[in-house]
């Protein structure tokens, strides 16, 4: 088929480097509106699609593809790919494709923005000095917790959790990690230890979750881990919602049982305005924007670009998470 006769959809507003690439080679249907489609918007977008750059708010499972015969890549502008059931797609022949590696730095660096904002209580600070209560210096005013030197544990010790942990030397952290994969070489250089997560949690001024959700991931933080936490520990989350249990996470705030919280993600996702974890002080919520950077995101969009049409042409795209099982080898 000649590269003009494709139809690909994107299914929101994305940068410019995404769509130029895409523009001279397909037909483009994008959803032009900032909510995300409805699962049956959706369907109807995808319709008579050979591809489609799809976003992490778009469910793609078995059944949705089996009434899209022609769909042949789905090229997700996320590293994480939990929106999409990858087995019903390798099942079906429809390849997969991710945007690994561009967005780690700027994931990395939220990260820190995060621990860092709880650990000295920025939103409350601010907020103190916009309420007008700000009459003096106080010795015992705002005090937030050390991080130069504390104890951080990260849960997930893959691209991004190894950024945290190159970070983390800056400040002269003890750094713990937990993984089931472990790569001694850069523990050895980083000088991070791996560690069974019941002592990462009870052990870690700082737990950071940087895991992919995965049924061995979800609700991985729930009531018993909370409790092995220090009561002055922060937790930040930076993975995936529902990598952590909400109720329990708010019962652990509001109780002490653990000192604060940072959280790029929550379960479910927007949390409504008027939710718990929103408004508690010792809880920082950000809108899923870890990786929104001007340059993270034209990389996110030209990878995304690039990976479609590579799977359009049938070719290895730079980023696959099933290229071995659904392309000839
Ligand atoms: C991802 O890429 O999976 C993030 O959650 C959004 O950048």
């Amino acid at each position: 088929m000649s590269p003009n006769q494709w139809t690909v959809a994107i299914t929101r507003e994305i940068p410019e480097a995404g769509i130029t690439p895409l523009r001279e080679a397909a037909a483009i249907k994008q959803w032009p509106h900032d909510l995300p489609p409805t699962p049956e918007q959706l369907e109807t977008l995808l319709q008579d699609c050979d591809g489609a750059i799809t976003l992490l708010t778009d469910s793609i499972g078995g059944p949705l593809l089996d009434r899209l015969p022609k769909l042949r890549v789905v090229s997700n502008f996320a590293v994480g790919f939990d929106n999409i059931d990858v087995p019903a797609a390798t099942e079906r022949g429809v390849l997969v494709c991710n945007t690994p590696d561009v967005l780690t730095a700027a994931t990395a660096d939220a990260t820190w923005s995060l621990l860092l904002a709880a650990a000295r209580r920025i939103p409350e600070s601010r907020q103190y000095v916009r309420d007008g209560h700000w009459k003096t210096w106080g010795p015992l005013l705002l005090l937030g917790q050390e991080v130069t030197g504390a104890t951080i544990g990260i849960v997930g010790l893959g691209r991004i959790g190894k950024e945290v942990a190159k970070r983390a030397r800056g400040f002269a952290m003890r750094i713990l990690a937990f993984d089931p994969y472990q790569d001694s070489a850069f523990a050895e250089q980083y000088g991070v230890t791996y560690v069974p997560l019941d002592q990462l949690l009870s052990e870690s001024d700082f737990v950071t979750l940087h895991v992919a959700l995965t049924p061995e991931t979800h609700h991985l933080i729930g009531p018993d881990q909370l409790r092995r936490m220090k009561s002055t520990a922060i937790l930040v989350n930076a993975s995936r919602g529902p990598v952590v249990v909400t109720d329990a996470l708010v019962e652990a705030l509001q109780s002490g049982e653990i000192l604060a919280a940072a959280l790029d993600v929550t379960d479910p996702e927007p949390l409504p305005a008027d939710h718990p974890l929103v408004n508690l002080p010792n809880c920082i919520v950000v809108p899923h924007t870890a990786s929104a950077t001007v340059q993270t995101r034209d990389r996110m969009a030209d990878l995304a670009a690039r990976n479609l049409l590579a799977g359009l042409k049938g070719e290895r795209p730079p980023a696959s998470v099933n290229a071995d099982d659904v392309l000839p080898s």
